[in-house]
């Protein structure tokens, strides 16, 4: 199997690093423009292999997609993060060029690929990604809810001091402030959440989770890294391996939700084939408004796209 992951920066080589070292795939190609770039990173990644055991190999290029020839999955983190101050949708500008030609190099040179997004504002440009490469939906698919559960999963084992591994949990809607968390979805260990934390705590986690990626900016001056590289690597290992995980994605609705005009996140079958189903849950009134909510944010920026 053979992915490329184009981008160099530290999401891209985050996501290169875990695909490598926990084996996920025999190579990986990571593409940047700028010149040893990704050279750099893939030899360095390479050079850590007899230190942590493993056998991927990893293969640096400038641009040169050529290289990246057949590739089964291709996860496609270019463009710029933002600063502290910006929204994820003040990237727009920038971000849709980069989206669209890196997946015309994709359409080029891997016509088969399933490819996943992870580039911000994250539903818009999967929505890009969807149109330039006229793949069928299952094919182009977002990472946003994988990393948005995690961060919500993670403050909520922090709350309750017990292992992050106990904790599932489901999440809704677009990757922004509007994002949807579903506590009627969260189990500790099986146990509904809402048995294990008083309402006020769940909320201040709920609200803290939907800026989870601002806080992060706030902090470091630049966007995360660590965790956006392994949810995207989560994501591929679920399709080279055909795992048929249950996991939220981002992808164009057809009427699921009532929705059929919008890239959101929702719950899958993640396998070979990329999105093997949606999973429509009933939601209750309250929920349903919530992801209307989100759709409507994320139309709004869709449209800034179909203005350019
Ligand atoms: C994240 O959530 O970490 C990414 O979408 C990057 C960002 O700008 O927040």
């Amino acid at each position: 199997m053979k992915v490329t992951v184009v981008g160099a920066g530290n999401v891209g080589a985050t996501c290169a690093d875990v695909l490598a070292y926990r084996e996920i795939v025999n190579e990986v190609v990571l593409v940047d423009i700028k010149e040893g770039v990704a050279e750099g990173k893939a030899l360095d990644i390479f050079q850590k292999s007899p230190i942590t055991c493993y056998d991927t190999r990893t293969v640096g290029v400038t641009n040169d997609y050529a290289r990246t020839k057949d590739s089964d999955v291709v996860v496609i983190t270019s463009g710029i993060p933002r600063k502290p101050g910006m929204s994820r949708d003040d990237l727009i500008e920038t971000n849709a060029g980069i989206v669209k030609m890196v997946t015309e190099n994709v359409v080029k040179y891997s016509p088969n690929a399933i490819i996943i997004i992870v580039s911000n504002p994250l539903d818009v440009m999967t929505y890009q990604a969807h149109l330039t490469s006229g793949f069928p939906r299952n094919r182009v698919l977002g990472m946003a809810g994988i990393l948005d559960t995690a961060r919500y999963r993670a403050f909520l084992a922090e709350a309750l001091e017990v292992s992050p591994k106990e904790i599932q949990a489901m999440l809704l809607g677009g990757h922004g402030d509007t994002m949807v968390p579903l506590p009627r979805y969260t189990t500790v260990g099986g146990i509904p959440v809402t048995e294990l934390i008083d309402a006020d705590k769940l909320n201040a986690i709920i609200e803290r989770t939907k800026v989870g990626g601002g806080e992060l900016v706030k902090l470091m001056g630049t966007s995360a890294w660590y965790a956006p590289g392994a949810a995207a690597a989560q994501m591929v290992e679920a399709i080279v391996k055909d795992q048929r995980r249950v996991v939220p994605v981002c992808i164009k609705l057809e009427g699921e939700y009532g929705i059929d005009d919008c890239y959101l996140g929702v719950p899958v079958v993640l396998g070979k084939n990329g999105v093997e189903k949606v999973i429509e849950l009933k939601l209750n009134s309250e929920e349903m408004a919530l992801m209307q909510e989100s759709r409507k944010h994320v139309r709004e920026v869709m449209e800034v796209l179909e203005k350019k």
